[in-house]
């Protein structure tokens, strides 16, 4: 955190592809966008299929005197979607262009994670593995 908070503003930005104040996407002029590096894009994610990366964020960060970070949580149909969005995040490479790994990834380490099934939610017939809940 305190090298992220060393960083004017408008690096900030360039980072995560957003504009701090109203979260806009950041166009770094001419209509070019955010820096292919940007969070922004090297986390949207097309599919050898030609589908794009559709996932459900809800992320908690903490702090405490100790430490900071998120628990990164998404929801997605399929581990292999968020698999593709982390690796592209990792890779120094977009479709095949090398435009240098996710720039979020100098800010922090990850440390754990899982994969949860989580059923989905009906009001008529239950739903698939509730008996697990009873
Ligand atoms: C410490 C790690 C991370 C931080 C601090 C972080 C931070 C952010 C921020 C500030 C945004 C833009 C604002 C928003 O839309 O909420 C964002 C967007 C996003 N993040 Fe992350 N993120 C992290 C890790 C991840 C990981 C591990 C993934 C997926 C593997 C991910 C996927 C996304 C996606 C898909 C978006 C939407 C892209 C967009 O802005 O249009 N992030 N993240």
């Amino acid at each position: 955190m305190a090298e992220w908070e060393r960083l004017p503003v408008d690096e900030q930005e360039r980072v995560v592809g957003r504009r701090k104040a109203d979260s806009a996407p950041l166009d770094i002029g001419g209509g070019e966008g955010a820096p292919l590096d940007s969070h922004k894009e090297k986390s949207s994610v097309t599919m050898a299929d030609g589908t794009e990366v559709e996932m459900l964020r809800r992320s908690f960060p903490y702090a405490d005197e100790r430490e900071a970070g998120l628990l990164f949580v998404c929801f997605v149909r399929d581990p292999a979607q968020y698999e593709a969005v982390k690796n592209q995040m990792v890779s120094p490479a977009t479709n095949g262009r090398h435009v240098g790994k996710d720039a979020i990834e100098r800010f922090y380490t990850a440390v754990a994670g899982g994969y949860y099934f989580v059923p989905p939610l009906s009001d008529r017939d239950g739903y698939i593995g509730d008996f697990f809940f009873a």
